[in-house]
């Protein structure tokens, strides 16, 4: 090169490395995150997340020079992963817990290595196949018919708002003002959430009070209808639950398919948390009327156990989710008929691909498997919601309709609603500080209740017994 060539001597323009640098900084990573992982059982439920100074000492400019893979794996896996709640964990049964399964992380590896382009249906067909296949999969555990389609999202609230969308567009076509939604008080926040991004404001969205068994009241939920249409509004949507976060009621789906059918309406079903055990068909009548559903979303990071960033919703007429999505432009090849092409699916263009997660997962595990792990997480909380409710002073708010109850504690010295409330939650943090179970709390109209959901695949009985005893421990400490 001359001195005037724009091309300089030394090669920082190449960010490739030569394959036996990739083979030792991928044996690096795998060592580490292997490690990791066999370790999970042994560490804390929570780690230190008392973590402020840290963040503040972490802010950096840009770093101009790159940094050797060695000190960035010791500062990751050292001194930052362990700072934070131990989701992985065999002990972890709070809010809702998935766990990661391995194969998903190996999925992960080859698609970002592998980096091809799944947006479009031309540019990776027999890839984009195994996302479609992923998709029937799902409908079929669902028990929805053929003709119904999907989309991978990054999370259950990305597949609501895809959902709200759907029937905004089929319902209401441009005219949205109008347009009312139906859910209850228990639902999940992606709910208002989505409605919000799909142009329908907090005043068109009806939180729908709920029985004692936290299940949306069906009388109210007519009622409310009645009112509106009354008041010149259009009621498009209604969203139940199938397996709330905070108590894991499943809403009365059959009855609500009914409703909406009758008031010509969408019925969405979130079974973020729950939906799953749909594919087990001893489970099956437990959500009862979950197929009936218009859309469905799932959260395969839950309840198929992958790491976080897998969400799905399942629409029975597919058309619905095209009508939303679909679109072209001068430089992108037409859509074919026969195949699944996501971008006409879904919101994105270009996209990772979120499909080869699940595609492993099943693929190695097989079915069989995936069914056998998610009927042991709801007959352990089974097991375990029987133990706890015999601990004295402890009563159950909520008895595992899926895999999640919920429960207060009571006492002599606890004569009022906020000394039973602050009791509670410091039984939640007591049992969770001595490491081996991580629980969560969450309020209902002025109430604490601690919560246990079984969702992590590496929960096994050993967790529960350890769950009830430290319970027992730490409640008797409590009301002495
Ligand atoms: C019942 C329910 N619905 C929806 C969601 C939202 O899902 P995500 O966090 O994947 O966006 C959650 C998350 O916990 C949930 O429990």
């Amino acid at each position: 090169m001359t001195a005037e060539s724009p091309f300089p001597a030394s090669d920082d323009a190449s960010l490739e490395y030569s394959r036996a640098q990739m083979l030792a900084m991928g044996q690096a990573v795998l060592e580490r995150s292997v490690d990791h992982v066999a370790a999970i059982g042994s560490q804390p439920s929570r780690g230190n997340v008392d973590a402020a100074e840290l963040c503040r000492s972490l802010r950096e400019p840009i770093p101009e020079a790159g940094t050797e893979l060695e000190p960035l794996l010791a500062l990751l896996f050292d001194d930052l992963i362990p700072r934070s709640f131990t989701t992985p964990s065999p002990g972890y049964l709070g809010y809702i817990p998935g766990g990661g399964v391995y194969p998903a992380a190996l999925a992960d590896f080859i698609a970002d290595t592998t980096n091809r382009y799944t947006g479009v249906w031309q540019a990776a067909p027999a890839l984009v196949q195994l996302e479609s296949n992923v998709l029937e999969w799902m409908c079929d555990w669902m028990g929805f018919p053929a003709g119904s389609s999907g989309l991978l999202t990054t999370g259950g609230s990305g597949a609501t708002f895809n959902a709200v969308l759907c029937a905004r567009e089929r319902l209401l076509g441009p005219d949205i003002r109008r347009g009312t939604i139906y859910t209850s008080s228990q639902a999940h926040l992606c709910i208002v959430k989505a409605a919000k991004l799909a142009g329908i404001h907090a005043d068109r969205v009806r939180l729908i009070p709920v029985d004692s068994a936290f299940r949306m009241r069906l009388d109210a939920l007519k009622a409310a209808i009645a009112e509106d249409r009354a008041a010149g509004l259009v009621p498009f949507l209604v969203g139940s639950s199938a397996g709330t976060t905070n108590t894991g009621a499943v809403d009365a789906l059959d009855e609500i398919a009914d409703l909406c059918a009758a008031e010509k309406l969408w019925h969405h079903v979130d079974g973020a948390y729950g939906a799953f055990f749909h594919a087990c068909p001893e489970l099956r009548p437990l959500l009862r009327g979950l197929s009936r559903a218009d859309s469905l979303t799932l959260d395969p990071h839950k309840g198929m156990f992958l790491p976080y960033g897998t969400g799905a919703l399942l629409v029975r007429d597919a058309s619905a989710l095209r009508d939303v999505h679909a679109a072209t432009a001068g430089y992108l090849p037409e859509s074919p008929e026969e195949f699944y092409d996501p971008h006409q699916y879904g919101p994105e263009l270009s996209r990772g691909f979120p499909g080869l997660r699940v595609w492993m997962a099943v693929k190695m595990y097989g079915a069989a498997r995936y069914r056998a792990a998610i009927a042991e997480k709801r007959a352990l909380a089974v097991w375990a919601a029987e133990r706890v409710a015999r601990i004295p002073g402890i009563v159950m708010d909520a008895e595992p309709q899926l895999s999640l109850f919920a429960f207060h504690l009571e006492g002599p010295t606890l004569a009022t609603q906020e000394a039973r409330n602050v009791a509670t939650a410091a039984l939640v943090e007591q049992v969770t500080r001595r490491g081996k179970v991580l629980l969560s709390g969450c309020t209902v109209d002025g109430r604490y209740l601690a919560r246990v959901c079984v969702l992590s695949f590496r929960t096994r009985m050993e967790q529960m017994e350890t769950c009830v005893a430290h319970l027992a421990e730490e409640a008797a400490k409590l009301l002495a």
